[in-house]
């Protein structure tokens, strides 16, 4: 049988794993025919109830799961590991400042970055969840200079499953005519979903909507502001459907993209379409043997460009804070 997969994953007590690693386990991470062993990373106070996470992770009795390790020591758990999943972080409470959250997330980022890059596997893929997610990875990418820039990514996948479902709505189909979706920049409420170049059943999903004021006032602030709408409904933030994302985009990075679509995902920039080069934004991308492309030659008109920069220039103002903080 197959060698074992290592897959890290941090925050592990939380909201987000407890979703997350049931899907990992029952083999929706990487097919049926691949067993997994989990490593679990959390701080010390989250460890007793992580311990009753794998006591039901136990229970399920998942064939593909060869093995779970816990601990709060970034260093132990990473050890060899080939996927790492960095979801755990610091949230905003209350009269935190911007740049208290920056700080206080770029010490987790640091540690798990420099982590990552003594001990992980040569071939080790880190996609990043915590918020905030872009600049968290940049945070970890500038701490592992051993690691290929390119193995790092940040989610926008839950971004881009909403932009698909908003439209699918808006038009009557179901998610399945929706294709050639993309978000473009930073996962916040300036992300730019974009229906220019997305389809329905193959035709331009901007002209079957064909109507401009439900994409600039509806579709895109309801994409961009989803949640915030959740935490409103729920009470708590999104974490089925975020756990759900982070295994699609994590899937199709192992084992590529569909033919004929393409995915988003935030990954470094390399300069395509002015976008500064390092940054970490959310582009269109193909994946072929786990190697990501971005598409190129796709035309933006001023509306599309417009919104682009705006959510660019609020990844260079982050770039440029965590390095006034020296994290990076
Ligand atoms: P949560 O607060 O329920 O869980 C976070 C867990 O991370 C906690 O158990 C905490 O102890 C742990 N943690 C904190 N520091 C850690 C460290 N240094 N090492 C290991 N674990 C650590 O939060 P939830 O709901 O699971 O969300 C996790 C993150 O995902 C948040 O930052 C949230 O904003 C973000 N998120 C991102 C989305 C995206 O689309 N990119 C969507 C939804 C949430």
């Amino acid at each position: 049988s197959k060698t074992p997969v290592k897959v890290a994953v941090t925050g592990a007590a939380g909201q987000i794993c407890y979703s997350l690693l049931f899907r990992i386990a029952s083999g929706a991470l990487l097919g049926p025919d691949q067993p997994v062993e989990l490593r679990l990373l959390e701080i010390t106070p989250a460890l007793k109830a992580l311990q009753g996470v794998v006591m039901e992770l136990d229970d399920c009795a998942f064939p593909l799961l060869s093995k779970v390790e816990i601990g709060d020591d970034a260093k132990k758990v990473f050890d060899g590991v080939n996927l790492a999943m960095l979801v755990g972080a610091r949230p905003r409470t209350a009269g935190m400042e911007r740049g208290d959250l920056l700080s206080a997330n770029g010490a987790i980022f640091t540690a798990q970055g420099k982590a990552l890059n003594e001990v992980a596997a040569d071939d080790i893929k880190v996609l990043v969840t915590g918020n905030p997610a872009n600049t968290n990875a940049l945070i970890a990418m500038s701490n592992a200079s051993d690691i290929p820039n390119e193995r790092f990514a940040a989610l926008t996948r839950l971004d881009h499953n909403r932009a698909i479902t908003q439209v699918a709505q808006k038009a009557g189909v179901a998610v399945t005519s929706v294709s050639h979706m993309t978000i473009w920049g930073n996962h916040s409420a300036t992300q730019y979903p974009d229906l220019f170049h997305a389809q329905i059943d193959g035709k331009n999903a901007a002209e079957v909507i064909n109507d401009q004021a439900w994409i600039a006032d509806t579709f895109i602030p309801t994409v961009a502001k989803r949640g915030a709408a959740i935490i409103e409904a729920r009470g708590s933030s999104s974490a089925a459907s975020a756990a759900n994302a982070t295994v699609e985009c994590l899937h199709d990075w192992a084992l590529g993209t569909p033919a004929g679509d393409w995915t988003s995902m935030a990954i470094p920039s390399d300069g395509s379409y002015g976008v500064p080069e390092g940054l970490i934004s959310s582009f269109p991308v193909t994946i072929a043997d786990g190697k990501v492309s971005i598409v190129q030659g796709l035309e933006l008109d001023a509306f599309s460009k417009a919104k682009i920069d705006a959510s660019v220039a609020e990844l260079a103002d982050e770039r440029a804070a965590v390095t006034e903080l020296g994290l990076i």
